[in-house]
């Protein structure tokens, strides 16, 4: 079954306990971290994902998109993320930041922009919970799906099933239902959605409809 994780970016942050109980029935919340130096703006930080771990039991998907992730990965995990996913373009060349994800005994995540080649991510496949496939350029909610996103989902499906691994697929920007049928097919396990599902008046049916979409 697909999961969805709306994206408390497109909450009401005066209203964020009443938000995050409006999706009770996601299968996780997505935690968008901004810095302003990697992406183009600032969202929130662990005090923040702090305050949502405690008026929920749904998993926290934390998707870092700071500089030198590394260190802030316990703070992100005492805050209570259950997933911890970096951005490909921050981390070098080396896995080790996923050992140390699942040291602090997180899931760990490895994410990617849309102008970063599916390839690139295949030396640190083998040490990953999930790979994220960006489907817009982060830093912001609301922008609009590109849809060669689908290929690269389906590049990465191949990928897993060809070398035998069990990382979940997780896309991240621009999900609604006019696209989540087709990322569900390309090979998608997890849609993130945060204009979708926090900008209609029924969340609940938001959310059935993109877990159901074909
Ligand atoms: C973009 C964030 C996304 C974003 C998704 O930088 O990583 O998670 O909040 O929002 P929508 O679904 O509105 O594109
Ligand atoms: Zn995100």
């Amino acid at each position: 079954m697909t999961q969805v994780f709306p994206s408390l970016l497109a909450a009401d942050f005066l209203r964020l306990a009443n938000e995050v109980a409006s999706i009770s029935m996601a299968d996780g919340i997505h935690l968008d971290i901004m810095d302003g130096v990697f992406v183009p703006n600032i969202s929130f930080g662990p005090g923040v994902v702090e305050a949502v771990r405690r008026v929920t039991r749904l998993p926290l998907h934390s998707h870092l998109m700071i500089v030198e992730p590394w260190k802030y990965l316990e703070r992100f995990k005492a805050a209570g993320s259950d997933l911890i996913t970096v951005h490909l373009e921050t981390i070098g060349s080396s896995p080790k930041i996923f050992d140390d994800i699942k040291k602090l005994d997180a899931q760990a995540g490895l994410t990617f922009n849309p102008d970063t080649s599916v390839s690139a991510s295949y030396a640190f496949l083998p040490f990953v919970d999930q790979a994220l496939i960006m489907s817009v350029f982060p830093g912001f909610g609301g922008q609009k799906f590109l849809p060669e996103s689908l290929a690269r989902i389906e590049e990465l499906a191949e990928h897993r099933e060809r070398e035998g691994l069990s990382f979940s697929i997780a896309i991240d920007g621009g999900i609604g239902r006019s696209n989540a049928g087709a990322a569900i097919s390309a090979g998608a396990d997890l849609l993130v959605a945060g204009t979708s599902v926090f900008g209609a008046v029924d969340r609940a049916k938001a959310i059935d409809e993109l877990r159901a979409a074909t």
